[in-house]
């Protein structure tokens, strides 16, 4: 599975550093190292939404933040490995 995270300029005003921050603790603690590649990528087109995009295989996930990333690391991640 391919994790790409916004780093536009607009992602990046909105936290993606953090967010790529706990995808790599996260990636870490559940060791799946092997399973998912994680990448930055440019602007996904989807600046107007709150949050970072991200885009794991084909689909694009908007609005992810520090607060809600576990909720999100669950559903989209997790439980599609
Ligand atoms: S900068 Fe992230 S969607 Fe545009």
């Amino acid at each position: 599975m391919t994790v790409l995270v916004c780093v536009g300029s607009s992602c990046h005003l909105k936290g993606s550093y953090e967010v790529i921050e706990l995808f790599k603790s996260r990636i870490a603690k559940e060791h799946l190292e092997d399973k998912i590649q994680l990448k930055g990528t440019f602007c996904l087109g989807k600046c107007g939404v709150a949050g970072v995009s991200i885009q794991v295989d084909d689909e694009i996930i908007t609005g992810v933040t520090e607060k809600n990333f576990d909720q999100v690391f669950e559903s989209h991640i997790l439980s599609k490995l």
